[in-house]
């Protein structure tokens, strides 16, 4: 009788040792493999105060953290605005390391990267800490020059219709600047929504301490790639925010204004767990000042 319980004992023992071992190997290879690859598009209704009712439904593509050619190919790029063209934005925008120095010593061409995007208001960005650490001004003139994508920076451009505008304000990264919203929505009619790219979500809290006279109404950022890898119904170990989690993805509301929080494209060639590259869809309404809900959260996916 004790030799049969200790014996099942063991097969027990090894029957969870090989299915930890099983699970692990499932992890590594989604971590590694799968997950990079596997882009989630996430579709999220924005309510914005005072949005002209021409503007209700207006749409918008948002990507970010493309880190060229760190984890990021040609064909998964055109993949991913594929996918954000297929949400037929009115507006693309870009929020920041577009490139990084990591990857190559000097700005490698973009020619053709962003042709595919269409939107008719136009396809903007802003800078990351990443295009600053490899060579900002030369990241700037290869967009310029042979990409459809305009930065803006401490600038601000109206998109108009019949009866109504929304403000779209570029500001610079928080960790390499300049940071100027005053200049940015210097002489815009506060009555007119405000929306502001900047990469680094932590801004939000920085505006509010450093620039207490001027505002938003939708912060829309990257830079913490979601933490890359999110333990399973836990945090993510690694955000680059001195918020913690706060900022780590999605929609937020940071100490003024409501922030969304893009996971990026690239992997850096690292792992991603429970954390997938993102296309963002968002649809503007014009409802309450204090609430944004998330309408159908990975509404598409494509894995390779
Ligand atoms: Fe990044």
């Amino acid at each position: 009788m004790d030799d049969e319980s200790g014996a099942t004992s063991i097969s027990r023992r090894r029957l969870l040792k090989q299915a930890l071992f099983g699970l692990t190997g499932l992890a590594l290879i989604d971590a590694l493999v799968l997950e990079p690859e596997a882009l989630e598009f996430v579709e999220i209704e924005i309510p914005v105060p005072r949005l002209d009712p021409v503007f209700d439904g207006y749409r918008i593509a948002h990507l970010s953290d493309i880190h060229f050619l760190r984890g990021v190919t040609p064909d998964f790029l055109s993949r991913a605005i594929d996918m954000a063209n297929a949400f037929r934005p009115d507006l693309f925008v870009f929020t920041g390391d577009f490139c990084d120095h990591r990857a190559t010593s000097k700005v490698p061409s973009l020619r053709g990267l962003f042709d595919r995007c269409l939107a008719r208001d136009g396809i903007f960005g802003v800078l990351g800490n990443h295009d600053h650490w490899l060579d900002a001004q030369g990241v700037r003139r290869e967009l310029d020059r042979n990409t459809p994508v305009r930065i803006i920076e401490n600038e601000s451009v109206l998109i108009e219709r019949a009866s109504g505008a929304i403000c779209l304000a570029g500001i610079g990264d928080l960790w390499e600047g300049p940071m100027d919203p005053q200049r940015a929505f210097w002489g815009r009619d506060p009555a007119i929504p405000r929306i502001m790219l900047e990469h680094n979500p932590d801004f939000a809290e920085e505006m509010h301490a450093n620039h207490p006279g001027d505002w938003c109404d939708l912060q829309l950022s990257g830079h913490t790639h979601g933490g890359q890898v999110k333990i399973p119904f836990g945090p993510a170990p690694s955000v680059p925010s001195r918020y913690g989690q706060k900022f780590r993805c999605g929609l937020v509301r940071g100490k003024s204004h409501w922030v969304y929080v893009n996971r990026g494209l690239t992997s850096l060639n690292r792992p991603r767990f429970l954390c997938r590259p993102e296309v963002t869809g968002i649809i503007l309404r014009p409802t309450a000042p204090e609430s944004g809900t998330t309408k159908a959260a990975a509404s598409q996916s494509s894995v390779p």
